[in-house]
């Protein structure tokens, strides 16, 4: 895949060398161009050995326009990515304008474009960058972030660029890749996906609950491949810290219970439903209505079990295709054995969590049973590992659904021809 990595102005753009070799070791590759800003925050010398090509900065040089104009790099492109994107670039392509190398390409290109937004959280939330965010989008650009976190400047919000491996994962996705004319042709092509991710809260009393330590990363990282592997998307969300997928229906839930009655609300009609949320195996059983205050040295709280959302979506006649999780700290492989058959899903993922993996991370390793067969996936980003399972889902959704299933090749026009 030949990627044109813009880099524009912005803090994270130290960033963009790790993001080259992500790139590379996915085989792509990368010519970059920079804007005179981004030549401020990481040198020219250091992206050079790490792209191996020269890099592009200025419109007006002669020589470079010489040997690759900027209409050849346009067309050279299979995607381009902007990474960090700054608000002054996401204003010059919303406002169409063209001053520099990489606005001008971008304008020339038939490629689809992504980028990757950084900037202080106060920047990203000003309606003008947000109205700039939805032209953009609205065009068929993919925006890709921006996280929430800690910032250079010292504060924290929503605005750091998307860790350099997402960003590969999803870029070098089929889904984004098979773009052309803004056609999405991914391998969930009109398909309907339901997801559930993160935790449940079942309240003790109006202010204690028990919950579990799921940030829910690993079911929007799927949600989010989904979408761009051209699923329309639902997401059944507990309570996480993270920023709505774009172009995602999204449903926030607190309990059990309620994800219980959202996931069935919009079940009907589904292909596929990914239960990646850890939800609550047991809730008090009356919560109180007022704090309870301390007394007696001990106190126990009568549990009862919550009903399984999993095995009654597996149940439903003509249901979906049905894939679960099972986080286990032991034993992994014979409880998502058991799992598979007890609630007869159609797939299970397992991993193994702890302290040290599994939840509230951004890397993770799975093992996937299906009736008959297994495939393991090495420790990788959670955006990347999404990429996989959803490659897999959809191929093990087309054997058993049939042909009208079939996922579709990623189709990417270039020069007037057409690669496969
Ligand atoms: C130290 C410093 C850090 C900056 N960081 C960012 C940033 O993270 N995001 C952003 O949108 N702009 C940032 N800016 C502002 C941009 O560099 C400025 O808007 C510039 O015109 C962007 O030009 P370009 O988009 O052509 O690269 C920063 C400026 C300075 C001086």
């Amino acid at each position: 895949m030949n990627i044109v990595l813009g880099i524009s102005g912005g803090i994270a753009a130290y960033k963009t060398p790790e993001l080259v070799r992500r790139l590379r070791e996915r085989g792509a590759d990368v010519q970059i161009v920079m804007t005179a800003s981004a030549e401020e925050f990481v040198t020219e010398t250091a992206l050079q050995a790490v792209s191996g090509r020269p890099i592009r900065s200025n419109l007006w040089d002669k020589e470079a326009e010489a040997s690759m104009s900027h209409i050849e790099l346009a067309r050279w492109a299979d995607v381009v990515l902007i990474a960090p994107a700054t608000a002054e670039i996401m204003a010059r392509l919303a406002g169409g304008a063209a001053p520099d190398l990489l606005t001008t390409l971008c304008l020339a290109t038939e490629a689809p474009i992504a980028i990757a937004p950084a900037m202080n959280h106060v920047m990203w939330s000003n309606p003008a960058v947000q109205a700039n965010r939805n032209t953009l989008e609205d065009r068929g650009m993919v925006v890709i972030g921006p996280d929430s976190g800690s910032q250079a400047c010292g504060e924290s919000g929503a605005g750091r660029m998307s860790d350099p491996n997402d960003i590969a994962a999803l870029v070098c996705s089929p889904g984004l890749s098979g773009k052309s004319d803004k056609a999405a042709a991914g391998a969930l092509k009109g398909k309907t996906v339901v997801v559930t991710a993160g935790p449940t809260r079942e309240p003790i009393d109006p202010v204690r609950y028990i919950t579990n330590r799921s940030s829910g990363k690993m079911g929007y990282a799927i949600a989010q491949v989904a979408s761009a592997e051209g699923a329309n998307v639902i997401l059944i969300s507990g309570p996480t810290a993270l920023n709505e997928p774009r172009k995602v229906e999204v449903h926030h839930v607190q309990t059990a219970e309620e994800m219980y009655a959202a996931t069935h609300a919009n079940i009907d009609d589904v292909d596929i439903f990914i239960a990646a949320a850890a939800v609550s195996d047991y809730r008090p059983t009356d919560a109180a209505s007022q704090k309870i205050k301390k007394s007696s040295e001990t106190m126990s709280i009568k549990l009862v079990r919550s009903k399984d959302i999993l095995a009654s979506v597996a149940a439903r006649r003509d249901g979906p295709f049905t894939v679960g999780f099972a986080a286990e700290t032991e034993n992994v492989r014979d409880y998502a054995l058991k799992k598979l058959k007890n609630k007869r899903v159609d797939m299970i993922i397992a991993n193994r969590v702890g302290d040290d993996c599994g939840f509230d991370c951004d890397e993770n390793a799975v093992d996937v049973y299906w009736p008959d067969g297994a495939q393991s996936f090495p420790m990788a980003g959670k955006a990347e590992l999404a990429g996989r399972i959803i490659g897999l889902i959809a191929e093990r959704y087309e054997s058993l659904r049939g042909a009208d299933a079939q996922p579709e090749l990623s189709v990417v026009s270039i020069k007037g021809n057409t690669k496969q």
